[in-house]
Protein backbone atom coordinates (compact mmCIF):
# COMPACT_ATOMS: atom_id res chain seq x y z
CA UNK A 1 0.00 0.00 0.00
CA UNK A 2 1.57 3.43 -0.71
CA UNK A 3 1.68 5.87 1.98
CA UNK A 4 -1.01 8.19 1.05
CA UNK A 5 -3.79 5.60 1.09
CA UNK A 6 -2.18 4.72 4.55
CA UNK A 7 -2.86 8.11 5.73
CA UNK A 8 -6.09 8.70 4.30
CA UNK A 9 -7.10 5.47 6.19
CA UNK A 10 -5.21 6.84 8.94
CA UNK A 11 -7.67 10.19 8.70
CA UNK A 12 -10.79 8.11 8.13
CA UNK A 13 -10.17 5.85 11.62
CA UNK A 14 -9.93 8.94 13.34
CA UNK A 15 -12.45 10.66 11.99
CA UNK A 16 -14.69 7.83 12.81
CA UNK A 17 -13.26 7.76 16.22
CA UNK A 18 -13.75 11.65 16.76
CA UNK A 19 -16.95 11.02 15.44
CA UNK A 20 -18.45 7.96 17.66
CA UNK A 21 -16.57 10.03 20.92
CA UNK A 22 -18.87 12.97 19.72
CA UNK A 23 -21.89 10.86 19.65
CA UNK A 24 -21.46 9.44 23.22
CA UNK A 25 -20.32 12.89 24.66
CA UNK A 26 -23.61 14.18 23.60
CA UNK A 27 -25.97 11.34 24.75
CA UNK A 28 -23.99 11.12 27.88
CA UNK A 29 -24.46 14.68 28.25
CA UNK A 30 -27.81 14.71 27.26
CA UNK A 31 -28.20 11.91 29.81
CA UNK A 32 -26.50 13.78 32.77
CA UNK A 33 -29.21 16.59 32.11
CA UNK A 34 -31.65 14.77 32.35
CA UNK A 35 -30.39 13.27 35.87
CA UNK A 36 -29.21 16.37 37.55
CA UNK A 37 -32.55 17.97 36.20
CA UNK A 38 -34.93 14.84 37.66
CA UNK A 39 -32.65 13.41 40.07
CA UNK A 40 -31.70 10.15 40.30
CA UNK A 41 -34.63 8.50 42.27
CA UNK A 42 -37.26 10.38 39.75
CA UNK A 43 -35.10 9.00 36.74
CA UNK A 44 -35.37 5.27 37.91
CA UNK A 45 -39.08 6.16 38.60
CA UNK A 46 -39.49 7.14 35.29
CA UNK A 47 -37.42 4.38 34.18
CA UNK A 48 -39.14 1.47 36.16
CA UNK A 49 -42.97 2.79 34.57
CA UNK A 50 -41.87 3.19 30.84
CA UNK A 51 -40.47 -0.72 31.08
CA UNK A 52 -43.46 -1.52 33.37
CA UNK A 53 -45.64 -0.56 31.10
CA UNK A 54 -43.79 -1.94 28.12
CA UNK A 55 -44.66 -5.35 29.83
CA UNK A 56 -47.63 -4.75 30.19
CA UNK A 57 -48.85 -3.50 26.72
CA UNK A 58 -47.01 -6.71 25.58
CA UNK A 59 -49.14 -8.65 27.80
CA UNK A 60 -52.05 -7.07 26.55
CA UNK A 61 -51.41 -8.16 22.81
CA UNK A 62 -52.54 -11.29 24.18
CA UNK A 63 -55.55 -12.87 22.63
CA UNK A 64 -57.49 -13.20 25.48
CA UNK A 65 -56.14 -10.15 27.19
CA UNK A 66 -57.08 -7.84 24.11
CA UNK A 67 -60.72 -8.98 24.02
CA UNK A 68 -61.36 -8.48 27.94
CA UNK A 69 -59.47 -4.89 27.09
CA UNK A 70 -61.91 -4.03 24.17
CA UNK A 71 -65.41 -5.12 25.91
CA UNK A 72 -64.13 -2.99 29.10
CA UNK A 73 -63.25 0.66 26.10
CA UNK A 74 -66.52 -0.47 24.48
CA UNK A 75 -68.23 -0.35 27.48
CA UNK A 76 -66.62 2.72 28.58
CA UNK A 77 -66.95 4.24 25.22
CA UNK A 78 -70.82 3.93 24.97
CA UNK A 79 -70.73 5.41 28.47
CA UNK A 80 -68.99 8.77 27.31
CA UNK A 81 -71.53 9.02 24.19
CA UNK A 82 -74.54 8.53 26.32
CA UNK A 83 -73.48 11.31 28.40
CA UNK A 84 -72.23 13.30 25.45
CA UNK A 85 -75.14 12.85 22.55
CA UNK A 86 -78.55 12.99 22.64
CA UNK A 87 -79.91 9.42 22.21
CA UNK A 88 -83.53 8.29 21.04
CA UNK A 89 -85.17 8.18 17.20
CA UNK A 90 -87.17 11.55 18.08
CA UNK A 91 -83.41 13.29 17.53
CA UNK A 92 -83.10 14.78 14.39
CA UNK A 93 -79.81 15.07 13.09
CA UNK A 94 -78.68 17.28 10.30
CA UNK A 95 -76.03 15.12 8.65
CA UNK A 96 -76.43 17.03 5.36
CA UNK A 97 -77.17 20.58 3.99
CA UNK A 98 -81.10 21.59 4.07
CA UNK A 99 -81.91 22.02 -0.19
CA UNK A 100 -82.96 25.43 0.82
CA UNK A 101 -81.79 27.83 3.52
CA UNK A 102 -83.78 27.97 6.97
CA UNK A 103 -85.54 30.77 8.11
CA UNK A 104 -83.83 32.79 10.96
CA UNK A 105 -87.21 31.32 13.59
CA UNK A 106 -86.46 27.89 12.32
CA UNK A 107 -82.83 28.43 13.10
CA UNK A 108 -83.33 29.81 16.56
CA UNK A 109 -85.94 27.39 17.65
CA UNK A 110 -83.96 24.42 16.97
CA UNK A 111 -81.55 26.09 18.97
CA UNK A 112 -83.94 25.69 21.58
CA UNK A 113 -84.39 22.04 21.21
CA UNK A 114 -80.87 20.96 20.74
CA UNK A 115 -80.34 23.06 24.65
CA UNK A 116 -83.71 20.98 25.50
CA UNK A 117 -82.25 17.04 24.10
CA UNK A 118 -79.06 17.78 26.80
CA UNK A 119 -81.00 19.48 29.23
CA UNK A 120 -78.09 19.25 31.89
CA UNK A 121 -78.85 21.89 34.37
CA UNK A 122 -78.19 25.39 33.15
CA UNK A 123 -74.97 27.24 34.12
CA UNK A 124 -76.96 29.96 34.99
CA UNK A 125 -77.55 27.92 38.50
CA UNK A 126 -73.77 28.68 39.44
CA UNK A 127 -73.19 25.21 40.50
CA UNK A 128 -69.75 25.39 38.39
CA UNK A 129 -66.39 25.81 38.60
CA UNK A 130 -65.04 28.35 36.30
CA UNK A 131 -66.01 27.73 32.93
CA UNK A 132 -68.66 30.90 32.67
CA UNK A 133 -67.08 33.86 34.45
CA UNK A 134 -69.31 36.79 34.35
CA UNK A 135 -72.91 35.65 32.75
CA UNK A 136 -74.38 38.76 33.65
CA UNK A 137 -77.29 40.26 31.23
CA UNK A 138 -76.10 43.96 31.56
CA UNK A 139 -72.56 43.07 30.66
CA UNK A 140 -73.65 40.50 27.74
CA UNK A 141 -76.00 43.02 25.91
CA UNK A 142 -72.75 45.19 25.46
CA UNK A 143 -70.56 42.41 24.06
CA UNK A 144 -73.46 41.13 21.93
CA UNK A 145 -73.60 44.76 20.70
CA UNK A 146 -69.91 45.48 20.06
CA UNK A 147 -70.02 41.44 18.40
CA UNK A 148 -72.27 42.85 15.88
CA UNK A 149 -70.75 45.83 15.28
CA UNK A 150 -67.52 44.10 14.21
CA UNK A 151 -69.10 41.16 13.12
CA UNK A 152 -67.52 40.61 9.85
CA UNK A 153 -64.27 42.36 10.72
CA UNK A 154 -60.70 41.13 10.43
CA UNK A 155 -57.26 42.71 12.03
CA UNK A 156 -55.81 40.82 9.83
CA UNK A 157 -56.50 43.61 6.91
CA UNK A 158 -56.36 46.77 9.26
CA UNK A 159 -56.31 49.05 6.07
CA UNK A 160 -60.09 47.87 6.37
CA UNK A 161 -60.57 48.03 9.67
CA UNK A 162 -58.67 50.43 11.03
CA UNK A 163 -61.02 50.24 14.70
CA UNK A 164 -60.11 46.45 15.37
CA UNK A 165 -56.45 47.17 15.10
CA UNK A 166 -56.82 50.47 17.15
CA UNK A 167 -58.79 48.65 20.08
CA UNK A 168 -56.60 45.02 19.74
CA UNK A 169 -53.61 47.83 20.58
CA UNK A 170 -55.43 49.16 23.23
CA UNK A 171 -56.69 46.42 24.79
CA UNK A 172 -52.73 45.44 25.22
CA UNK A 173 -51.45 48.94 26.64
CA UNK A 174 -54.43 48.42 28.92
CA UNK A 175 -53.22 45.20 30.02
CA UNK A 176 -49.37 46.03 30.24
CA UNK A 177 -50.21 49.26 32.17
CA UNK A 178 -52.38 46.36 34.61
CA UNK A 179 -48.92 44.66 35.39
CA UNK A 180 -47.24 47.94 35.80
CA UNK A 181 -44.75 47.64 32.27
CA UNK A 182 -46.26 50.65 30.16
CA UNK A 183 -43.19 50.21 28.25
CA UNK A 184 -43.46 46.84 26.98
CA UNK A 185 -45.38 44.93 24.48
CA UNK A 186 -47.32 42.35 23.50
CA UNK A 187 -50.47 40.54 21.98
CA UNK A 188 -53.86 39.40 21.35
CA UNK A 189 -54.29 35.85 20.95
CA UNK A 190 -56.90 33.16 20.77
CA UNK A 191 -56.73 32.25 24.75
CA UNK A 192 -54.26 31.26 27.26
CA UNK A 193 -53.41 28.05 25.28
CA UNK A 194 -52.21 29.95 22.65
CA UNK A 195 -50.60 32.67 24.74
CA UNK A 196 -48.55 30.51 26.44
CA UNK A 197 -47.69 28.34 22.90
CA UNK A 198 -46.66 31.85 21.78
CA UNK A 199 -44.56 32.39 25.03
CA UNK A 200 -42.37 28.85 24.52
CA UNK A 201 -42.02 30.02 20.50
CA UNK A 202 -40.66 33.88 21.30
CA UNK A 203 -38.83 32.65 23.96
CA UNK A 204 -37.67 29.33 21.74
CA UNK A 205 -36.42 31.58 18.98
CA UNK A 206 -35.02 34.07 20.70
CA UNK A 207 -32.69 31.73 22.19
CA UNK A 208 -31.43 30.01 19.55
CA UNK A 209 -30.80 34.06 17.47
CA UNK A 210 -29.03 35.06 20.79
CA UNK A 211 -27.35 32.03 22.45
CA UNK A 212 -27.74 29.27 19.90
CA UNK A 213 -29.34 27.16 21.33
CA UNK A 214 -30.47 24.37 19.21
CA UNK A 215 -31.93 21.87 21.29
CA UNK A 216 -34.09 23.53 24.29
CA UNK A 217 -35.23 23.03 27.51
CA UNK A 218 -37.71 24.79 29.79
CA UNK A 219 -38.46 24.18 33.40
CA UNK A 220 -41.85 23.89 34.88
CA UNK A 221 -43.93 23.67 37.86
CA UNK A 222 -45.82 20.20 38.30
CA UNK A 223 -48.47 22.70 38.96
CA UNK A 224 -48.26 24.19 35.83
CA UNK A 225 -50.94 24.03 33.16
CA UNK A 226 -51.30 21.42 30.53
CA UNK A 227 -50.47 24.25 27.44
CA UNK A 228 -46.59 24.38 28.39
CA UNK A 229 -46.22 20.45 27.86
CA UNK A 230 -48.40 21.39 24.41
CA UNK A 231 -46.18 23.91 23.58
CA UNK A 232 -43.64 21.78 24.40
CA UNK A 233 -44.97 19.03 22.20
CA UNK A 234 -46.13 21.06 19.35
CA UNK A 235 -42.50 23.12 19.32
CA UNK A 236 -39.99 20.46 19.72
CA UNK A 237 -38.67 21.97 23.75
CA UNK A 238 -37.93 19.56 26.48
CA UNK A 239 -40.14 20.14 29.20
CA UNK A 240 -38.80 19.41 33.01
CA UNK A 241 -41.49 19.28 35.29
CA UNK A 242 -40.73 20.20 38.94
CA UNK A 243 -42.30 19.12 41.96
CA UNK A 244 -43.85 21.52 44.37
CA UNK A 245 -43.31 21.57 47.91
CA UNK A 246 -46.51 19.92 49.16
CA UNK A 247 -47.17 22.18 51.65
CA UNK A 248 -47.27 25.38 50.41
CA UNK A 249 -47.64 23.90 46.77
CA UNK A 250 -44.67 26.35 45.71
CA UNK A 251 -42.16 25.05 42.99
CA UNK A 252 -38.86 23.98 44.59
CA UNK A 253 -36.54 26.46 43.50
CA UNK A 254 -34.00 24.43 44.35
CA UNK A 255 -34.50 21.94 41.48
CA UNK A 256 -35.39 24.52 39.49
CA UNK A 257 -32.12 25.66 39.97
CA UNK A 258 -30.42 22.34 39.15
CA UNK A 259 -32.62 21.78 36.43
CA UNK A 260 -30.94 24.86 34.59
CA UNK A 261 -28.72 24.01 32.01
CA UNK A 262 -26.99 25.62 28.76
CA UNK A 263 -30.32 24.29 26.97
CA UNK A 264 -32.60 25.81 29.39
CA UNK A 265 -34.87 28.68 27.25
CA UNK A 266 -37.49 29.72 29.79
CA UNK A 267 -38.63 29.07 33.59
CA UNK A 268 -41.95 29.40 34.52
CA UNK A 269 -43.96 30.52 37.56
CA UNK A 270 -48.04 30.41 37.99
CA UNK A 271 -49.69 33.54 39.65
CA UNK A 272 -51.84 31.86 40.65
CA UNK A 273 -51.71 27.78 39.29
CA UNK A 274 -54.80 25.88 37.76
CA UNK A 275 -54.85 22.62 40.11
CA UNK A 276 -54.79 24.51 43.47
CA UNK A 277 -54.82 28.37 43.30
CA UNK A 278 -51.65 28.67 44.71
CA UNK A 279 -48.56 31.47 43.69
CA UNK A 280 -45.22 30.15 42.74
CA UNK A 281 -42.26 32.41 44.50
CA UNK A 282 -41.80 34.43 41.22
CA UNK A 283 -39.06 37.17 42.78
CA UNK A 284 -37.33 33.72 43.83
CA UNK A 285 -37.54 32.28 40.29
CA UNK A 286 -36.50 36.64 38.93
CA UNK A 287 -33.67 35.66 40.38
CA UNK A 288 -32.70 32.67 38.80
CA UNK A 289 -33.64 34.07 35.62
CA UNK A 290 -31.43 37.40 36.11
CA UNK A 291 -28.40 35.17 36.76
CA UNK A 292 -28.60 32.56 34.46
CA UNK A 293 -29.78 35.06 31.63
CA UNK A 294 -32.86 32.80 30.89
CA UNK A 295 -36.39 33.88 30.20
CA UNK A 296 -39.30 33.80 32.92
CA UNK A 297 -42.60 33.82 31.86
CA UNK A 298 -45.30 34.31 35.11
CA UNK A 299 -48.46 32.25 34.07
CA UNK A 300 -51.27 34.86 34.84
CA UNK A 301 -54.03 33.15 32.86
CA UNK A 302 -56.33 32.69 35.35
CA UNK A 303 -55.24 35.34 38.00
CA UNK A 304 -56.03 37.52 35.10
CA UNK A 305 -57.83 40.87 36.31
CA UNK A 306 -57.90 39.66 39.77
CA UNK A 307 -54.20 39.56 40.74
CA UNK A 308 -53.68 43.13 39.80
CA UNK A 309 -56.62 44.21 41.94
CA UNK A 310 -55.61 41.81 45.35
CA UNK A 311 -53.47 44.80 46.83
CA UNK A 312 -56.16 47.43 46.01
CA UNK A 313 -58.61 45.42 47.63
CA UNK A 314 -56.83 45.26 50.45
CA UNK A 315 -56.70 41.63 50.37
CA UNK A 316 -53.33 40.79 49.69
CA UNK A 317 -51.80 40.76 53.46
CA UNK A 318 -53.72 37.72 54.38
CA UNK A 319 -54.76 37.43 57.52
CA UNK A 320 -51.27 35.88 59.90
CA UNK A 321 -49.59 35.39 56.87
CA UNK A 322 -52.78 33.26 55.38
CA UNK A 323 -53.65 33.85 51.61
CA UNK A 324 -50.63 36.36 51.01
CA UNK A 325 -49.77 37.59 47.82
CA UNK A 326 -45.98 38.24 47.18
CA UNK A 327 -45.05 40.31 43.93
CA UNK A 328 -45.66 38.71 40.53
CA UNK A 329 -46.22 41.27 37.76
CA UNK A 330 -43.04 43.37 35.25
CA UNK A 331 -41.98 44.96 38.54
CA UNK A 332 -40.01 41.95 39.37
CA UNK A 333 -36.52 41.39 38.16
CA UNK A 334 -35.90 38.87 36.04
CA UNK A 335 -39.59 38.40 34.72
CA UNK A 336 -39.63 38.74 30.69
CA UNK A 337 -43.33 37.64 29.79
CA UNK A 338 -46.42 37.17 31.11
CA UNK A 339 -49.82 35.66 29.96
CA UNK A 340 -53.40 37.43 30.91
CA UNK A 341 -56.91 35.99 30.19
CA UNK A 342 -59.62 38.19 29.49
CA UNK A 343 -61.65 35.51 28.90
CA UNK A 344 -61.75 34.81 32.30
CA UNK A 345 -61.75 37.42 35.07
CA UNK A 346 -61.56 39.93 32.63
CA UNK A 347 -65.23 38.64 31.48
CA UNK A 348 -64.61 39.11 27.55
CA UNK A 349 -66.03 36.69 25.20
CA UNK A 350 -64.27 33.62 24.97
CA UNK A 351 -61.50 33.59 22.37
CA UNK A 352 -59.37 36.34 23.83
CA UNK A 353 -56.08 36.71 25.81
CA UNK A 354 -53.21 38.85 26.11
CA UNK A 355 -49.77 37.34 26.10
CA UNK A 356 -46.90 40.57 27.07
CA UNK A 357 -43.40 40.50 26.92
CA UNK A 358 -40.64 42.81 28.78
CA UNK A 359 -39.81 45.03 25.40
CA UNK A 360 -40.49 44.89 21.91
CA UNK A 361 -37.05 43.47 21.03
CA UNK A 362 -38.56 40.39 22.60
CA UNK A 363 -41.86 40.49 21.27
CA UNK A 364 -40.07 40.26 17.43
CA UNK A 365 -39.32 37.00 17.85
CA UNK A 366 -43.11 35.96 18.38
CA UNK A 367 -43.99 37.04 14.61
CA UNK A 368 -43.80 34.86 11.45
CA UNK A 369 -42.84 36.81 8.53
CA UNK A 370 -42.29 35.01 4.94
CA UNK A 371 -41.37 37.85 2.43
CA UNK A 372 -41.12 35.33 -0.74
CA UNK A 373 -44.52 34.08 -0.41
CA UNK A 374 -46.81 33.82 -3.52
CA UNK A 375 -49.78 35.25 -2.22
CA UNK A 376 -47.76 38.47 -1.47
CA UNK A 377 -45.25 39.19 1.45
CA UNK A 378 -47.56 37.44 4.56
CA UNK A 379 -46.82 38.76 8.26
CA UNK A 380 -48.52 37.82 11.11
CA UNK A 381 -48.16 38.27 15.05
CA UNK A 382 -49.62 34.63 16.31
CA UNK A 383 -50.47 31.25 15.95
CA UNK A 384 -53.96 32.35 13.52
CA UNK A 385 -54.31 34.48 10.01
CA UNK A 386 -57.72 35.85 9.61
CA UNK A 387 -58.81 36.58 13.36
CA UNK A 388 -62.46 37.63 14.55
CA UNK A 389 -62.16 41.10 15.07
CA UNK A 390 -65.74 41.07 16.60
CA UNK A 391 -63.71 39.17 19.58
CA UNK A 392 -61.60 42.32 19.69
CA UNK A 393 -64.76 44.62 20.14
CA UNK A 394 -66.38 42.88 22.54
CA UNK A 395 -62.81 42.47 24.81
CA UNK A 396 -62.49 46.17 24.40
CA UNK A 397 -66.42 47.00 25.17
CA UNK A 398 -66.23 44.50 28.19
CA UNK A 399 -63.09 46.38 29.70
CA UNK A 400 -64.53 49.65 29.23
CA UNK A 401 -67.84 48.41 30.78
CA UNK A 402 -66.45 47.27 33.66
CA UNK A 403 -63.87 49.70 34.29
CA UNK A 404 -61.06 49.99 37.13
CA UNK A 405 -63.33 50.19 39.73
CA UNK A 406 -65.71 47.15 38.06
CA UNK A 407 -62.61 44.92 38.40
CA UNK A 408 -61.94 45.90 41.95
CA UNK A 409 -65.09 45.74 43.07
CA UNK A 410 -65.37 42.02 41.37
CA UNK A 411 -62.24 41.19 42.64
CA UNK A 412 -63.18 41.76 46.13
CA UNK A 413 -66.79 40.38 45.79
CA UNK A 414 -65.12 36.77 43.99
CA UNK A 415 -61.99 36.70 46.73
CA UNK A 416 -64.02 37.19 49.29
CA UNK A 417 -66.23 34.34 48.58
CA UNK A 418 -63.31 32.35 47.79
CA UNK A 419 -61.49 32.51 51.20
CA UNK A 420 -65.12 31.93 52.86
CA UNK A 421 -65.50 28.49 51.51
CA UNK A 422 -61.87 28.30 52.79
CA UNK A 423 -62.59 29.17 55.90
CA UNK A 424 -65.51 27.08 56.53
CA UNK A 425 -63.22 24.34 55.76
CA UNK A 426 -60.91 24.39 57.90
CA UNK A 427 -63.20 25.13 60.87
CA UNK A 428 -66.62 23.01 60.04
CA UNK A 429 -65.17 20.20 57.48
CA UNK A 430 -62.47 18.58 59.68
CA UNK A 431 -62.54 15.47 57.08
CA UNK A 432 -60.82 17.72 54.41
CA UNK A 433 -57.70 20.00 54.25
CA UNK A 434 -57.26 22.88 52.11
CA UNK A 435 -54.22 22.64 49.19
CA UNK A 436 -51.43 25.57 49.87
CA UNK A 437 -52.83 28.85 51.21
CA UNK A 438 -54.77 30.02 47.59
CA UNK A 439 -54.28 33.69 47.23
CA UNK A 440 -57.22 34.32 45.09
CA UNK A 441 -60.14 32.58 43.32
CA UNK A 442 -59.13 29.26 43.34
CA UNK A 443 -59.23 26.61 46.39
CA UNK A 444 -58.36 22.94 46.21
CA UNK A 445 -59.38 20.56 48.90
CA UNK A 446 -58.33 17.35 49.85
CA UNK A 447 -58.88 14.24 53.02
CA UNK A 448 -57.13 13.74 55.74
CA UNK A 449 -59.90 11.09 56.78
CA UNK A 450 -59.01 7.60 56.07
CA UNK A 451 -62.70 6.37 55.21
CA UNK A 452 -63.12 9.85 53.18
CA UNK A 453 -62.35 9.45 49.35
CA UNK A 454 -61.96 13.13 48.21
CA UNK A 455 -63.18 11.86 44.34
CA UNK A 456 -65.80 10.52 45.96
CA UNK A 457 -66.53 13.57 47.46
CA UNK A 458 -66.44 15.61 44.06
CA UNK A 459 -68.79 12.79 42.97
CA UNK A 460 -71.54 13.10 45.37
CA UNK A 461 -71.39 16.92 44.56
CA UNK A 462 -71.83 16.00 40.88
CA UNK A 463 -75.26 13.98 41.97
CA UNK A 464 -76.29 17.24 43.61
CA UNK A 465 -75.57 19.25 40.31
CA UNK A 466 -72.07 20.48 41.16
CA UNK A 467 -69.79 20.28 38.15
CA UNK A 468 -66.33 20.77 39.79
CA UNK A 469 -62.57 19.65 39.02
CA UNK A 470 -61.11 16.26 39.94
CA UNK A 471 -57.11 17.07 40.33
CA UNK A 472 -54.57 14.06 40.82
CA UNK A 473 -51.03 13.83 42.95
CA UNK A 474 -52.58 14.71 45.60
CA UNK A 475 -56.22 13.35 44.70
CA UNK A 476 -58.01 16.66 45.65
CA UNK A 477 -60.72 18.65 44.16
CA UNK A 478 -61.30 22.46 43.43
CA UNK A 479 -63.38 25.61 42.81
CA UNK A 480 -62.55 28.21 41.01
CA UNK A 481 -65.11 30.63 42.04
CA UNK A 482 -66.65 33.27 39.61
CA UNK A 483 -69.38 35.84 40.19
CA UNK A 484 -71.81 33.23 39.71
CA UNK A 485 -70.64 31.17 42.77
CA UNK A 486 -71.25 34.23 45.26
CA UNK A 487 -74.84 34.00 45.34
CA UNK A 488 -74.36 30.12 45.32
CA UNK A 489 -71.20 30.04 48.48
CA UNK A 490 -73.78 29.20 51.31
CA UNK A 491 -75.24 26.54 48.99
CA UNK A 492 -71.98 25.16 47.96
CA UNK A 493 -70.63 24.98 51.78
CA UNK A 494 -74.08 22.83 53.14
CA UNK A 495 -73.48 20.74 50.09
CA UNK A 496 -70.10 20.08 51.01
CA UNK A 497 -70.73 19.25 54.08
CA UNK A 498 -73.30 16.61 53.59
CA UNK A 499 -71.14 15.51 50.32
CA UNK A 500 -68.64 14.24 52.78
CA UNK A 501 -70.55 12.69 55.54
CA UNK A 502 -72.27 10.83 52.33
CA UNK A 503 -68.87 10.00 51.26
CA UNK A 504 -67.73 8.73 54.59
CA UNK A 505 -70.85 6.51 55.33
CA UNK A 506 -71.66 5.44 51.82
CA UNK A 507 -68.76 5.77 49.07
CA UNK A 508 -70.42 4.30 45.69
CA UNK A 509 -67.01 4.07 44.00
CA UNK A 510 -69.28 4.39 40.85
CA UNK A 511 -68.91 7.85 39.93
CA UNK A 512 -66.73 9.20 36.96
CA UNK A 513 -64.05 10.99 39.76
CA UNK A 514 -63.52 7.69 41.01
CA UNK A 515 -63.75 5.87 38.19
CA UNK A 516 -61.11 7.57 35.75
CA UNK A 517 -58.74 9.06 37.97
CA UNK A 518 -58.43 5.58 40.53
CA UNK A 519 -57.93 3.84 37.30
CA UNK A 520 -54.92 5.92 36.39
CA UNK A 521 -53.20 5.23 39.65
CA UNK A 522 -54.59 0.96 39.58
CA UNK A 523 -51.56 0.12 37.84
CA UNK A 524 -48.62 0.63 35.56
CA UNK A 525 -50.97 0.61 32.91
CA UNK A 526 -53.64 3.00 34.04
CA UNK A 527 -52.19 6.34 32.70
CA UNK A 528 -51.89 4.66 29.04
CA UNK A 529 -55.94 3.60 29.71
CA UNK A 530 -56.87 6.87 31.26
CA UNK A 531 -54.96 8.11 27.64
CA UNK A 532 -57.24 5.78 25.78
CA UNK A 533 -60.32 6.19 27.27
CA UNK A 534 -59.99 10.42 26.76
CA UNK A 535 -59.21 9.69 23.15
CA UNK A 536 -62.26 8.29 22.78
CA UNK A 537 -63.84 11.22 24.69
CA UNK A 538 -62.62 13.37 21.86
CA UNK A 539 -63.59 11.37 19.20
CA UNK A 540 -67.07 11.35 20.26
CA UNK A 541 -67.12 14.77 20.43
CA UNK A 542 -67.38 14.91 17.24
CA UNK A 543 -70.08 12.21 16.53
CA UNK A 544 -73.15 14.04 14.73
C1 LIG B 1 -57.13 28.64 31.88
C2 LIG B 1 -55.70 28.61 32.08
C3 LIG B 1 -54.77 28.62 31.02
C4 LIG B 1 -55.13 28.59 29.56
O1 LIG B 1 -56.35 28.15 29.25
P1 LIG B 1 -57.24 28.42 27.97
O2 LIG B 1 -58.32 27.44 28.20
O3 LIG B 1 -56.45 28.12 26.75
O4 LIG B 1 -57.68 29.84 28.00
C5 LIG B 1 -53.44 28.66 31.34
N1 LIG B 1 -53.02 28.69 32.60
C6 LIG B 1 -53.87 28.67 33.64
C7 LIG B 1 -53.33 28.72 35.03
C8 LIG B 1 -55.23 28.61 33.42
O5 LIG B 1 -56.08 28.55 34.45
C1 LIG C 1 -52.06 8.38 43.12
O1 LIG C 1 -51.00 7.81 43.84
C2 LIG C 1 -50.15 8.75 44.45
C3 LIG C 1 -48.95 8.00 45.03
O2 LIG C 1 -49.36 6.80 45.63
C4 LIG C 1 -50.94 9.53 45.50
O3 LIG C 1 -50.12 10.49 46.13
C5 LIG C 1 -52.09 10.24 44.79
O4 LIG C 1 -52.89 10.90 45.73
C6 LIG C 1 -52.94 9.26 43.99
N1 LIG C 1 -53.88 10.01 43.17
C7 LIG C 1 -55.17 9.69 43.08
C8 LIG C 1 -55.97 10.53 42.15
O5 LIG C 1 -55.70 8.80 43.70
Amino acid sequence: MDSRRVLSLKVYETVKTLLFVYVVFKQSLKAKRHLRARGIITSFREFYTWIAQHVIMLALRLPAAQRKVRTEMDKAKLDIEKQLVPQGTDVTRHLTLPEEGQTPEWILAEMDKMDKEKSTASWKLGKLSGAVYHGGDDLERVIVAAYAKYMVSNPLHPDVFPAVRKMEAEIVAMTLRLYNNPNGAGTMTSGGTESIIMSVKTHRDWARAVKGITEPEIIIPASAHAAFDKGGAYLKVKVHSIPVDPYTRKVDLKAVKRAINGNTIMIVGSTINFPDGNQDDIEGLGKLAAKYKIGLHVDCCLGSFIVPYLEKAGLSGGVGGKYKLAPFDFRVTGVTAISCDTHKYGFAPKGSSVIMYRDSDLRRYQYYVNPDWTGGVYASPSLSGSRPGAIIAGTWAAMQYMGSNGYLESCRSIVECTRKIADSIVADIPELYILGSPPASVVAFGSKHPKVNVLEVGDKMSKLGWHLNALTNPAAVHIACTRLTIKMVDQFIADLKDAVQDAKLKPSGEGTMVAVYGLGNSSAVGPAMVGQLATAFLDTLYKA
